[in-house]
Parts: structure tokens; C-alpha cells; sequence
């Protein structure tokens, strides 16, 4: 008897090879399956990969009575109902480290791009205008950039950015004198990071305790004429307060990968000519793809095989 796996959300075909290779699996890849379509096809598999797409709601995992194991192709695990898959035994693996550093990059050209405005002046350019004056930047050289959640992807960005001759100063529950010092930030609360920044970058979780982390309320204690990036998750910045908080000139610009809902089309953010954004291409390399989908697939493959499985 083989173990059944589904893949719903296109991951790397070089990445599955070692699922699609092993003599006791057979793998299906459907990934344009509607929710009900899934919670009905669900039943039959013991293994679920997805990347962010796909929504493992605890409807679809009630109907997966044989399933075993969820695979998230990526860090994120806030597209799968973590409490519904602990009540019904599924465990849940995700690939923490294969998609880091396109993640950094991504943040860094996202910075850089909001910093020079080159998102607005390849617009313009490509619509006939050579408008030299519209687009005037401001250097990184020696600026203060906020770093809060300063785990895997937010420690590539600050050794980055020191790379440009930033000043860095961040905040994580988990931060330690000697480590920042180690490292070569500052580092206080949320409120210190936000007051001090010029441009402030966010790369925690999204959880209860990150939901709207930067709200109406920190907007306020930030400089005028601030710049956010946001290529972790849409929620931990309030999209509202954001808006309000550029067109009353408090923030200059800012720059978002991600967004509450998402795919995020018609957003009153992406109206405003101070808003670059990208959907949600952090992890969009080849390289990253392969990676995260090698990953899991191994996982997958190991805790069908053995039973065992690594913390996710
Ligand atoms: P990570 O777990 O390595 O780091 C997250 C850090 O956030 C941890 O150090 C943690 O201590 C910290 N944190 C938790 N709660 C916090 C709080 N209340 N305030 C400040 N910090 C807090 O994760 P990572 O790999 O660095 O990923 C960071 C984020 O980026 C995640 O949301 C992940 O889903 C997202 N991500 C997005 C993309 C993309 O395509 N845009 C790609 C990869 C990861
Ligand atoms: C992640 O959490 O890993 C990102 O959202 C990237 C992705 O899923 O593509």
C-alpha cells in the first residue's frame, strides 16, 4: 500500500523529486482545487503540501480523516489552523531556513527600491515622463533602521543594512544584551525602535500578540517623514492606521510584500503613489522554492516512513 500525498499550491518540481522518487508514495498535484473541492478530495490523503495559498481551514481538516502530516512549503504557518490539526493528530512541518535569505534580499531591494523611489520613476519613465524632479531619494548611509522581530530573516536584513552604513536598532522578545552587541545593534522596546528609526522593517510571526504591532499609536510616537517595509506578514502593520499615517504625511513611503488579505487587488494602500509593493514575492527565487520544497518533501517523507518528525 502506498502513502497518498497532495500537493495544493505549486511548489518547485525539482523539490518534490524526493516524494515523487520514493517507492511507497504516490503524489498528486492539484492545485487549482477550490476550498470545498479540496475538503472533499482531502479525505483519501495522508499528507497535505502547501505553500501560502492554500487556506487549511479545520473544515478541511475534519473531512481528512486518513491524514497524517501537513507540510508548508515556507515559514508561515498562519494559513493552516494550527488547533484544529492538534485536535485531530495531524502535525504540522514547516521549512524555517530554505527561503531566508531570498526573503532578506527581497527586504533589501524593497528598501532600496523606497528609499530612490525607482518603482515610481520606472512608472513614470515608461508612460514618456522624464521626471527628474518628482523622484528625488534620500541615501541609507547613516540612517537608523528599525528592525522588530530579529530572528532568521530580520538578522540578514540588519547585517545587510550595516552593509550600507545603517545604524540598526531592533527589538525581539528574545534579544539579549550580549547577542545584540554580538551583532552590532542597538536595541530597546518597540516603542524605542519606533521613536529612533528612519525606516522601520518588521519580520515577526503573525500571531495574537504581532496582530497590528504597529498601529495608530506607534504611528504617533515614529519621525515625521518615517519609511516602513513589510515583507513578513499583512496584519502586523494596521493597513488603516498605515493609510491614515501617509496621507497625513506622517510616514513617507512605504514599502509591502504582504497584506491582510491577500491576493490583495484594488487595495485603497496601493492608490496612493507612496506605496511600492510586490505580491508577496519574498520567497519567489528558484533557489528559495527548492529549497523549502526539498524540505518538506523530506520531512513529509521521513514521518510517513518512520513516524518520526522534526520540530516544526
Ligand atoms: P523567525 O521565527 O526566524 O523570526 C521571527 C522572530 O520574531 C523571532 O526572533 C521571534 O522572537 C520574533 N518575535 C516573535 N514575537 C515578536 C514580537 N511580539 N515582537 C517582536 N519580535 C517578535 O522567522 P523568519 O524566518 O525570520 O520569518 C519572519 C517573518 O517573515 C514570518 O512572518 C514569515 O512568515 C515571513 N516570511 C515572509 C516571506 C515572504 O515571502 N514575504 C518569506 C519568508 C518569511
Ligand atoms: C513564508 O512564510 O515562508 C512566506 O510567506 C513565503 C511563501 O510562502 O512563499
Amino acid at each position: 500500500m502506498k502513502f497518498k500525498v497532495l500537493i495544493s499550491d505549486p511548489l518547485s518540481e525539482e523539490g518534490i523529486l524526493p516524494l515523487k522518487e520514493a517507492e511507497n508514495v504516490e503524489v498528486v498535484v492539484a492545485t487549482d482545487l477550490s476550498p470545498d473541492e479540496l475538503a472533499k478530495t482531502i479525505k483519501d490523503f495522508d499528507a497535505l503540501l502547501v505553500r501560502s495559498q492554500t487556506k487549511v481551514t479545520r473544515e478541511i481538516i475534519r473531512n481528512a480523516s486518513k491524514l497524517k502530516i501537513i507540510g508548508r512549503a515556507g515559514v508561515g504557518v498562519d494559513n493552516i489552523d494550527l488547533d484544529a490539526a492538534t485536535e485531530h493528530g495531524v502535525i504540522v512541518v514547516n521549512a524555517p531556513d530554505g527561503n531566508t535569505n531570498s526573503a532578506a534580499e527581497h527586504t533589501m531591494a524593497m528598501l532600496m527600491s523606497l528609499a530612490r523611489k525607482i518603482p515610481q520613476a520606472y512608472f513614470a519613465l515608461k508612460n514618456q515622463k522624464w521626471d527628474r524632479k518628482s523622484h528625488v531619494g534620500v541615501e541609507l548611509k547613516g540612517k537608523t533602521l528599525g528592525v522588530i522581530g530579529l530572528g532568521r530573516i530580520g538578522a540578514e536584513v540588519a547585517a545587510r543594512a550595516q552593509g550600507q552604513r545603517m545604524n540598526i536598532i531592533a527589538y525581539d522578545p528574545f534579544l539579549t544584551a550580549e547577542k545584540a552587541e554580538k551583532m552590532g545593534v542597538d536595541y530597546g522596546t518597540v516603542e524605542d525602535v519606533v521613536k529612533k528609526a528612519d525606516f522601520i522593517t518588521v519580520h515577526t510571526p503573525l500571531l495574537k500578540e504581532t496582530k497590528h504591532l504597529i498601529n495608530k499609536d506607534t504611528f504617533k510616537l515614529m519621525k515625521d517623514g518615517v519609511q516602513i517595509v513589510n515583507c513578513a506578514r499583512g496584519g502586523i502593520i494596521d493597513e488603516d492606521a498605515l493609510y491614515e499615517a501617509i496621507v497625513t504625511k506622517k510616514v513617507a513611503g512605504a514599502a509591502l510584500d504582504v497584506f491582510e488579505e491577500e491576493p490583495a487587488v484594488n487595495h485603497k494602500l496601493l492608490e496612493l503613489h507612496e506605496v511600492i509593493a510586490t505580491p508577496h514575492l519574498g520567497a519567489s527565487t528558484v533557489e528559495a522554492q527548492e529549497n523549502v520544497a526539498i524540505d518538506v518533501s523530506k520531512d513529509v517523507l521521513n514521518f510517513l516512513t518512520t513516524g518520526l518528525a522534526r520540530n516544526p
